[in-house]
This record gives structure tokens, C-alpha cells and sequence, in this order.
């Protein structure tokens, strides 16, 4: 069964609660999802392989550590995941983007493909599929399918807030596939939007209602 983290680090939840606060505007809304995302990115590479390296100080030479060059593929599921991408580039700024477009109909709350563009080597890269937030589980489900149908093998999921319904939906759809929250919260409203949440970040990220 995929493992759930939360990364409550102090920084992170404080930052959580500004996001959450609907008089917080686009501007600082952005901000902050940036900073989030880049806190959270340093927690998701803490596993990140690494091999020995011969370096030459000024005072003798060492074996030291670097990244095993591991390929990783960033996948915002569009639109609100691109508010996290640049945020999480800080740290591993050699990774290359995909993007999957998808929206939820407002009716059914079921996910619409609309776009998908990848790396062209998704076999070989480790993916980190990024999106605020985890409601239903439908989208990062439906994103995470379109993934491994292009062939991607290793795949994490992270996003900000979670409701315990999405995380529940993607474990079973997704058993391998590892969730890195921010903050689990208490359930989904009758429209799908997850309480407290943060309302919808989309629309909070590119300032549209
Ligand atoms: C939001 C959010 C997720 C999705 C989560 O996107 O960014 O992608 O809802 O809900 P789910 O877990 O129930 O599928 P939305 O569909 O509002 O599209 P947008 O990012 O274009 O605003
Ligand atoms: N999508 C959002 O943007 N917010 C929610 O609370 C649920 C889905």
C-alpha cells in the first residue's frame, strides 16, 4: 500500500495557514505556494541516491558525495500544480516538465484530459506528479494513469492539502505510488472542495473566479 508523509515541518504549516486564509491575496497567495512547494521539494529528494566523488580542497584531497544522476520528471497537473513547479526547480533545476491538462466537471467532479506533453525519455525518470490539491482523487488518479500508460515507472504524488477521500482513492488506484502532503484535512463538502481547504487554487494561483 503507497505510504502517506506529511511533512509538518514549522515552516511549512506556518506558511500552510497564510495560503489558507481567504483574505490572503494572489500576489502573496503565489508566493507562498512557491515557498511551500520548495520546502517541500527538500523533504521529497531526501532519498535521493548519491555516489562518491574525488574533489581537491585547498588542503588535500577528499572523496566526497554528489547526486547519482538520477533523472527526474516534474509533472504539474494543470493549471493550479504550475504554481508549484518553479518553487521545487530551485532544487532540482535540472529536472525536465511535463505537463497533464485536466479539469474537473463541475457536474460529475469526474477529470477531462484536455493535454499531455512529457519528457521524451519518461521511462528513465523518476516522476514527482504535483498539484495543491488532492480532493475526489480523480485528477491525480487520471494523471498518474496517463503517466504510466506513456511508460513512466516510478512515480510520486505530491500535492499541499489532502482530503482523507483522495488520499484513500489514490492508494487504491495507485498502490506504489507514494503521497507527500502538507496537511491532511477533515473531509469534502457536498461541491467536492475540501474542508477547510483552501477553496479552489486554481482560481486563488491565476486570480480567475
Ligand atoms: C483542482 C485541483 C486539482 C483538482 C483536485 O483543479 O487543482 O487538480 O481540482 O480535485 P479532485 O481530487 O477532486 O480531482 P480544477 O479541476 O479546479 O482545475 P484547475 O486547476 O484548472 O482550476
Ligand atoms: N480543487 C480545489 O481547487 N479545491 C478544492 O478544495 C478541491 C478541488
Amino acid at each position: 500500500m503507497a505510504k502517506v508523509f506529511v511533512f509538518d515541518h514549522p515552516l511549512i504549516q506556518h506558511k500552510l495557514t497564510y495560503i489558507r486564509d481567504k483574505n490572503t491575496g494572489t500576489k502573496e497567495f503565489r508566493e507562498l505556494v512557491d515557498e511551500v512547494a520548495t520546502l517541500m521539494a527538500f523533504e521529497i529528494t531526501r532519498d535521493m541516491p548519491l555516489e562518491d566523488f574525488e574533489v581537491e580542497t585547498p588542503v588535500q584531497k577528499t572523496t566526497s558525495k554528489v547526486l547519482s544522476g538520477k533523472k527526474i520528471g516534474l509533472v504539474p497537473i494543470l493549471r493550479a500544480g504550475i504554481g508549484m513547479v518553479d518553487g521545487i526547480l530551485k532544487l532540482i533545476p535540472a529536472a525536465k516538465v511535463g505537463h497533464i491538462g485536466l479539469y474537473r466537471d463541475p457536474e460529475t467532479l469526474m477529470p477531462v484530459e484536455y493535454y499531455a506533453k512529457l519528457p521524451s525519455d519518461v521511462e528513465e525518470r523518476d516522476f514527482i506528479v504535483v498539484d495543491p490539491m488532492l480532493a475526489t482523487g480523480g485528477s491525480a488518479v487520471e494523471a498518474i494513469n496517463s503517466l504510466k500508460k506513456r511508460g513512466a515507472k516510478q512515480i510520486k504524488f505530491m500535492c499541499l492539502i489532502a482530503a482523507p477521500e483522495g488520499v484513500e482513492v489514490l492508494q487504491k488506484a495507485h498502490p506504489e505510488v507514494d503521497i507527500y502532503i502538507a496537511a491532511l484535512d477533515e473531509k469534502l463538502n457536498d461541491h467536492g472542495y475540501i474542508v477547510p481547504g483552501l477553496g479552489d487554487a486554481g482560481d486563488r494561483l491565476f486570480g480567475t473566479k
